[in-house]
């Protein structure tokens, strides 16, 4: 997928609004979209929704399969529902849970081992670019957390941008996208995520060298999520 905008719902919707929102957005284009939903409901709508992609929002950094590590979810459990991308190392993960560049990038790694492209996110905070060390920060996460091959999509999501409605700069997203493009081979995608809602995403879709979207909170309405694709798919 060369243009995708992943839907990360995070912790919301019920089993029954999950099922309610996929019923509603088959009215509409969706072959960009890919639906980050929460583990207990992936196995149902995989199987519910087959024309739909969908993503996991984590998976275990363990090195086996199956085995006795109780409540982790191993890449191999992944695939066998049918789930075809990972979120790894989003910022709410790397705050909460303690992950950091090396479990991204070992989770990565058993993503791709599983046919599962992962979906690697990257981004400073709030201090880092108010002292200029963000590309160095950001450099440093890409070293640290690109998996061997290049069979990813990568998300640069500024933490200061997260759930804040600001949205960086053309020239702020420029800049950043210009280090991807520099130093590592092609992705599958790159893609900017951080604060985007149908008011805004036209900004977003001026800066050519993005090619996908992570959305937030507005992947949970929708009527919005249509009318962001729809810009996107015709930027
Ligand atoms: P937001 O979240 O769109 O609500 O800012 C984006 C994200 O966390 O990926």
């Amino acid at each position: 997928m060369t243009r995708p905008v992943i839907a990360n719902w995070k912790m919301n919707f019920s089993l029954a609004q999950a099922i309610d929102f996929c019923n509603d957005i088959t009215r509409f284009n969706n072959e960009s979209l890919i639906i980050a939903a929460p583990f207990p409901y992936l196995a149902i709508l995989t199987n519910q929704f087959p024309h739909l992609n969908f993503a996991a929002q984590n998976v275990s950094d363990r090195t086996t399969n199956y085995g006795p590590f109780t409540g982790e979810v191993s890449a191999e459990m992944l695939a066998s529902c049918g789930v075809k991308y990972c979120i790894i190392g989003h910022s709410e993960r790397r705050k909460y849970n303690n992950e950091n560049n090396a479990t991204s990038k070992l989770k990565a790694q058993y993503c791709i081992e599983h046919n599962i492209t992962p979906i690697i996110c990257v981004g400073e905070t709030k201090e880092e670019r108010a002292l200029g060390t963000y590309i160095g920060f950001i450099n440093n996460q890409l070293l640290e957390c690109l998996p061997d091959s290049s069979a990813f999509i990568l998300a640069y999501e500024p933490i200061w941008s997260i759930g804040t409605g600001n949205i960086p700069t053309s020239k702020q997203l420029d800049e950043v996208f210009s280090l991807f493009e520099n130093i590592i081979a092609k992705p599958i995608a790159l893609v900017y995520g951080g604060s985007v809602n149908g008011g805004n995403v036209s900004d977003v879709a001026k800066v050519t060298s993005v090619d996908g979207l992570l959305l937030g909170k507005a992947s949970l309405n929708a009527t919005e999520l249509e009318q962001i694709i729809q810009s996107w798919i015709n930027k």
